[in-house]
C-alpha cells in the first residue's frame, strides 16, 4: 500500500494533506505536535494513524522511527514549521532564542526526520522526501526583506533539500521543495488560495514529478522557482 508520513497535521496544510491522501486511498502516518489532534485526525475516513511527536525532538524522532521499522514510507512530506512575531526596532528581530527556536523546527528538524526514516522511505516504491518551504525563503525572489527568523530558516531548509539530493542519490531517494502558495487556512486567514488547492496543486506535482527530477523547488501549481 503506497504510504505518506505528513509533519505538522494538528492544523492548516498538513491537515489537508492528511485528509486527501486518506481519500485517494493511501496509508496515512499522521505526525501532530499535540495530543489532542488525535479526535481530529481520527475523523478522517481512511488508513489513517495518529501520531505525537515534536519534529525537533531528536530522541522522540528516533524512537518513532523504531516503532515504524519494516514499514516503507513512500512519501515523507516535512511540514511542520513555526514562525516568529515581530520584535522592536528597524529590523524587527525576535528575541536571539526565539531565532534559534525558529532554525530549529523549520531548517534543523526536517534534516534530523529525513534522517531518521532514511531506511523507511528507501524501502519504498516511490522514495520520496518532501520539504514545505516558501518563496520567502528564495534568494532570488526576495524583494522586501524582512522577518529574518523564518526567511533564513526556509532558506536554509531550502539547502538541506538540496544537499539531502545527493547524499540520497545511492539510495535511490529524490527530494523536492514545494511553495504553497499564500494559503488561507484555518490557522492563516489572509492568504489569497484555499488550502484544499493548494494541497491538490502540490499533490499533483508530487505525483508528476519527473523520475529524474531531484533537488528541485517547485510552486504548487507546478511552476519552478529560484532557490
Ligand atoms: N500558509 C501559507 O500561506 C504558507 C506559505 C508558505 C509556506 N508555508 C509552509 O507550509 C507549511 C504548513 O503551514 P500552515 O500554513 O499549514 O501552518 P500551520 O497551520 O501553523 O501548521 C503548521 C503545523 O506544524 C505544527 N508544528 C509546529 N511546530 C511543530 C513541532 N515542533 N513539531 C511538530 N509539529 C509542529 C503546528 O502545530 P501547532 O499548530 O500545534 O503549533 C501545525 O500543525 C509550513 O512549513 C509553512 O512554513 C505556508
Amino acid at each position: 500500500m503506497t504510504t505518506v508520513l505528513i509533519t505538522g497535521c494538528d492544523y492548516g496544510i498538513g491537515y489537508e494533506f492528511a485528509r486527501q491522501y486518506a481519500e485517494a486511498g493511501y496509508r496515512v502516518h499522521a505526525i501532530c505536535l499535540e495530543a489532542a489532534s488525535r479526535e481530529k485526525i481520527a475523523g478522517i475516513a481512511g488508513d489513517v494513524h495518529f501520531h505525537v511527536l515534536d519534529v525537533s525532538d531528536q530522541n522522540a524522532t528516533g524512537a518513532l522511527a523504531e516503532t515504524l521499522k519494516d514499514q516503507p514510507i513512500d512519501i515523507l512530506i516535512n511540514n511542520a514549521a513555526t514562525f516568529a512575531p515581530d520584535g522592536p526596532g528597524t529590523l524587527k528581530l525576535p528575541d536571539i532564542d526565539e531565532f534559534m527556536r525558529v532554525m530549529k523546527i523549520n531548517a534543523a528538524a526536517p534534516i534530523y526526520v529525513s534522517a531518521a526514516f532514511e531506511e523507511h522511505v528507501a524501502a519504498s516504491e516511490k522514495k520520496l522526501l518532501v520539504f514545505i518551504g516558501t518563496h520567502s525563503g528564495s534568494i532570488g525572489d526576495n524583494t522586501s526583506g524582512g522577518h529574518y527568523a523564518y526567511r533564513c530558516s526556509k532558506t536554509a531548509l531550502n539547502m538541506a533539500a538540496k544537499s539531502l539530493s545527493y547524499d540520497f542519490t545511492g539510495r535511490g531517494i529524490r527530494t523536492v521543495a514545494l511553495h504553497p502558495g499564500s494559503v488561507a487556512s484555518e490557522t492563516r486567514k489572509g492568504g489569497q488560495i484555499p488550502v484544499q488547492d493548494s494541497v491538490s496543486g502540490m499533490r499533483h506535482v508530487i505525483d508528476g514529478l519527473d523520475r529524474e527530477a531531484s533537488g528541485v523547488f517547485l510552486r504548487y501549481d507546478g511552476g519552478s522557482i529560484e532557490w
